[in-house]
């Protein structure tokens, strides 16, 4: 057997985002499970809190990256008007994991909006483009020490899941919408590029794979990495995770092949699955990073891999039921319990190779 050996500076870790793990947010997304039927994200894991904790797992698992949202509605609850003491949370959220030397990879916007934002139509108004610049613009001149910027989280799907198929607040069904919001979202990716790269930052999308090079091609020269959010492959694969999604591995080696042309560094910026008994989650942790080796030996310029996700957590509409997490969740008591499959990623990181 061949074994191959990552890059020495290699980053491995795993993501989450602010309304998925935080807890008591209080944005459109958490306005929009009151008003309806949806399960409701409430304390999530109470990550605001309790994220030194969460890091000190990190660190004993051996990662050495972490991805993480700034969540806009805490930042600028009401528009123009800073929130100081949230500013103040996550520099210490960076320093927290600086001191852990894990390199934070920070997302700017991961699908959550003010509710004033929210109130002036969200992305199918323009005027929200220069509201995020003007976010992010506060965002990387007030917080220090973030080199990894990823701007916007799966625009092209969230476009999709609120505006087209409509299951996802807003909840509007209008092809005519869907591509209004697409467009103001290139925008502001590329807006808060400029600024990003003002404070000599590096700065990508993480992208659903399926919409890949419909947006790629147009945002190829504002971006210094591409971020790959790979779950599945069309519906390839008979393996199924708890949420009934194939699981296809060797869809990611395609999927970094595709992005070859593109001459960029690629982050696998989320992979996971949902397996609350914790039978499936090694070997598809171990089957993708092979795929992700495979893709690395024939000239893929892969430099990370983040699992989905750190902690389970709030699996928006589908609310806590689905179990991402290197480590488990009792919503009820808030304790952590790390996964054993877990302790395997380690080892692979630890080794720092993956046998082919
Ligand atoms: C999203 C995550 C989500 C994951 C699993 C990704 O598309 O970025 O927020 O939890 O899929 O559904």
């Amino acid at each position: 057997m061949d074994k191959f050996e990552f890059p020495k500076d290699f980053y491995w870790g795993a993501a989450t985002s602010a309304h998925q793990v935080e807890g008591n947010n209080h944005n459109d997304w958490s306005e929009w499970e009151k008003a309806t039927n949806h399960p409701v994200s409430g304390r999530a894991c109470d990550h605001y809190n309790r994220f030194r904790e969460d890091f000190d797992i990190a660190k004993s698992l051996s990662h050495n990256a972490h991805r993480f949202s700034i969540e806009w509605s805490r930042i600028e609850p009401e528009e123009g008007k800073w929130d100081e003491k949230e500013i103040t949370h996550y520099q210490e959220v960076i320093n927290a994991l600086r001191e852990r030397g894990i390199e934070p990879f920070v997302t700017l916007w991961h699908w959550t909006l003010p509710l004033w934002v929210a109130k002036q139509g969200g992305w199918e108004n323009k005027k929200t483009i220069s509201d995020f610049a003007r976010y992010c613009e506060k965002v990387t001149q007030s917080i220090q020490g973030i080199k990894f910027w990823i701007t916007l989280n799966e625009p092209d799907f969230y476009a999709r899941n609120s505006y087209l198929f409509g299951f996802r607040p807003p909840q509007k069904k209008s092809f005519f919408k869907f591509l209004k919001v697409f467009f103001h979202l290139i925008k502001a990716h590329k807006i808060s590029y400029t600024i990003i790269k003002k404070i000599g930052g590096f700065a990508g999308i993480s992208q659903n794979n399926f919409y890949f090079n419909l947006f790629l091609n147009k945002t190829n020269k504002q971006q210094d990495f591409i971020g790959v959010n790979y779950y599945k492959y069309w519906n390839r694969g008979r393996i199924k995770n708890d949420m009934d999604w194939s699981i296809y591995p060797k869809g990611l080696y395609y999927v970094l092949r595709g992005l070859k042309k593109f001459n960029k560094p690629i982050y696998i910026t989320e992979n996971g699955l949902a397996d609350a008994k914790d039978e499936k989650r090694l070997s598809f942790i171990k089957e993708h990073i092979k795929w992700i080796a495979q893709a690395i030996k024939e000239g893929a310029d892969v430099r990370g891999y983040l699992y989905w996700s750190l902690l389970d957590n709030f699996e928006w509409d589908k609310g806590f039921y689905p179990r991402f997490g290197l480590v488990e969740m009792d919503y009820t008591t808030m304790k952590r319990i790390i996964r054993s499959s877990s302790f395997n990623y380690k080892k692979i990181i630890e080794e720092n190779s993956v046998e082919l």
